[in-house]
């Protein structure tokens, strides 16, 4: 059965909260990364901030224009205090940030969305971008 616009808006409020989610969790990885690689990492972190932060906005504002309440919810984000457990964290929340916006390309393509479809795979573009660079920092002999 093909999905309701009301369905959609349901679903786009989950997708936000887990923008609000990343925003806080790299905020949450910026401060509490230690040790030799804090000087690398802060940086890359706190850059990621702005771009999940632009996805939330962009999220909102759409929502908004098909008719939903945004939601002020913020998805629950883990605590780790290693490094390595830091950034598989962050690989396991854009790997399933990825899942969730081919699933809503889908979505909004049965609606007839074009502009969504094509700001989601947008999205999606920057979410790999996201996982494959911690991925790569992960390849470190110090993580393995
Ligand atoms: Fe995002
Ligand atoms: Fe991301």
């Amino acid at each position: 059965m093909a999905i309701t616009k009301e369905q959609l808006i349901e679903k786009l409020n989950l997708d936000l909260s887990h923008e609000y989610g990343a925003a806080v969790q790299y905020t949450y990885s910026a401060a509490a990364v230690s040790g030799l690689y804090r000087p690398a990492l802060k940086p890359l972190f706190e850059e990621e901030i702005t771009d999940e932060l632009g996805h939330a906005l962009y999220l909102a504002e759409k929502i908004k224009s098909l008719g939903g309440v945004p939601t002020t919810k913020v998805a629950e984000v883990p605590q780790p205090d290693q490094v390595k457990d830091i950034l598989n964290e962050i690989v396991k929340a854009e790997s399933d940030t990825i899942v969730r916006y081919k699933q809503r390309m889908e979505e909004a393509e049965e609606l007839g969305l074009t502009e969504l479809v094509i700001k989601l795979e947008d999205m999606i573009a920057d979410e790999t971008g996201h996982k494959e660079e911690m991925e790569r920092i992960l390849q470190d002999p110090h993580f393995k």
